[in-house]
């Protein structure tokens, strides 16, 4: 079965259509930069250019980077405030026609590499955190998410989240040097630890590709792996939900 996924990031939109009993692409994949301001207007009208792209008249499954609850918008995060409040699927669904499932893009990522990749049949909890713009979470028991963790907000110091200080954006903004970012992961990963003893923590995330020039700095008992999707992962899992969530 085929489903058109698309991921909804900071700086691109991107979607390919997708077998989602093996999670392959079944199509070129297709990437739109993100409006600049990202109103909802505005990317619902890029939403619309990749569906007509992919002449697409089926479900779409869609990743979308902020907190989220039953497809509703709780905050625009780093996509735009306008966004707060809004019913994502309406909003998609009225522009285009398709039926849409709307999912968080970290739990997106976090259900391909549980069904495809790197937590493939691994027992117990699994702890998906996706290092990019900002930071976001997938959490799993026995392969089962609990959808919507927000673990990138967990309060770090002076009402300051951890995503203002450890993510791979604020790297690149404060110029971070290896051993200094790698500091502040050990923090973040160690308290995650402390908070849902996992089983497994897998990295995603732009950052992924690099664990192995942080990962020793990170000194836990977990293990903890790099995505094995990589940039794949957040279409195919947005794909898969939409399998799972409106067949
Ligand atoms: C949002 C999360 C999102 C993460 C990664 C955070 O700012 O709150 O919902 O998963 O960024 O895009």
């Amino acid at each position: 079965m085929e489903i058109l996924g698309i991921d909804i990031g900071g700086s691109g939109i991107k979607g390919a259509l997708v077998d989602v009993q093996t999670g392959e692409y079944t199509s070129e994949r297709h990437r739109i930069p993100t409006p600049n301001p990202a109103t909802p207007e505005a990317v619902a009208e890029v939403i619309k250019e990749l569906v007509t792209h992919f002449n697409w008249k089926g479900k779409v499954g869609c990743g979308f980077p902020t907190p989220l609850h039953k497809g509703k918008c709780l905050s625009g995060g780093n996509l735009d405030k306008a966004w707060k409040g809004v019913q994502v699927d309406e909003l998609f669904q009225n522009k285009t026609g398709n039926t849409y499932s709307i999912v968080n893009d970290a739990d997106a990522a976090g259900l391909a590499e549980i069904n495809f990749g790197a937590g493939k049949d691994v027992k117990g909890t699994v702890v998906m955190i996706t290092l990019g713009t900002g930071i976001g979470s997938a959490v799993f028991l026995d392969g089962r998410l609990l959808p919507n963790t927000e673990f990138g907000h967990v309060l770090y110091k002076n009402g300051e989240i951890f995503e203002k200080y450890a993510s791979d954006g604020v790297r690149k903004k404060e110029k971070l040097s290896r051993s200094q970012w790698g500091k502040r992961l050990h923090k973040y990963f160690s308290h995650i630890q402390l908070l849902l003893s996992p089983d497994l923590f897998i990295i995603g995330g732009g950052a992924s590709k690099k664990l192995d020039k942080f990962k020793d700095q990170i000194k836990i008992d977990t293990l903890l792996v790099a995505a094995k999707l990589e940039n794949e992962a957040g279409i195919v899992g947005a794909a898969a939900a939409a399998k799972d969530l409106i067949m």
